[in-house]
């Protein structure tokens, strides 16, 4: 059995972390042993690059250093816990991979694609996911719901402001048309259920 490797990704509010617990939990009554984890984070060492890179003021990092550390967080989870998992013939959900360093860190434009994927190919070995679901929203929806379960309280990224968020969207958008084997548009304004029934569609390939 081979593993496979699925990231779940999109912008604040989208719904991706009901959606990865939803479809860890299908996958596993399927008797498929699953690992749920995320990113920044899924390891100790992970978690705490997490907290230095998501608390604080919204400057405390430039760009460069935030591109690296998220990389440095991505090698441990990657060197730890995603490649002996594959390697055993495991599955792993990831809430967020690199399509969100892609994303976020090269808005900016002080990085750009190639500079990203030169960090993930030092630190990670340049490890893609089998499958990439992005989970798209409209802009009042997403920005609603983020509001609903921040309570004002937003992290140092989802915080910043919404030119910079419809930027990152964008640009999700287009990883899913120059990799559409790869990355997946879904439409996350369905039900919760719908969604997941969505998702498991889009991996029937990877199921035989
Ligand atoms: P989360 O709220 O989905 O757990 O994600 C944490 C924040 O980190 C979110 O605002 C997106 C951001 N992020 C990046 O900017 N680059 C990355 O590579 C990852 C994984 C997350």
């Amino acid at each position: 059995m081979t593993g496979r490797f699925i990231s779940l990704e999109g912008g604040e509010g989208t719904g991706k972390s009901t959606q990865a617990k939803a479809l860890a939990s299908t996958l596993e009554s399927k008797g498929i042993k699953v690992h749920l984890t995320r990113e920044p984070g899924g390891t100790p060492g992970a978690e705490v690059i997490r907290s230095l890179l998501l608390t604080g003021q919204e400057d405390k990092w430039n760009m460069r250093t935030e591109a690296l550390l998220f990389a440095a967080a991505r090698a441990e989870h990657c060197q730890s816990l995603i490649k002996p998992a594959l390697e055993r013939g495991e599955w792993i959900i990831s809430d967020r991979f690199i399509d969100s360093s892609r994303a976020y860190q090269s808005v900016s434009g002080q990085l750009n694609d190639e500079d990203i994927m030169a960090l993930h190919k030092v630190g990670s070995g340049g490890l893609m996911p089998d499958r990439t679901f992005i989970l798209d929203l409209p802009e009042d929806v997403a920005a609603r719901r983020a509001d609903a379960r921040d309570r004002g309280d937003s992290d140092r990224i989802g915080g910043r402001d919404s030119d910079y968020h419809r930027s990152v969207m964008a640009k999700f958008r287009g990883y899913a048309d120059d990799e559409p084997n790869r990355v997946k548009l879904i439409d996350a304004a369905q039900s919760p259920e719908d969604v997941t029934a969505n998702l498991l569609q889009n991996l029937t390939d990877l199921l035989d």
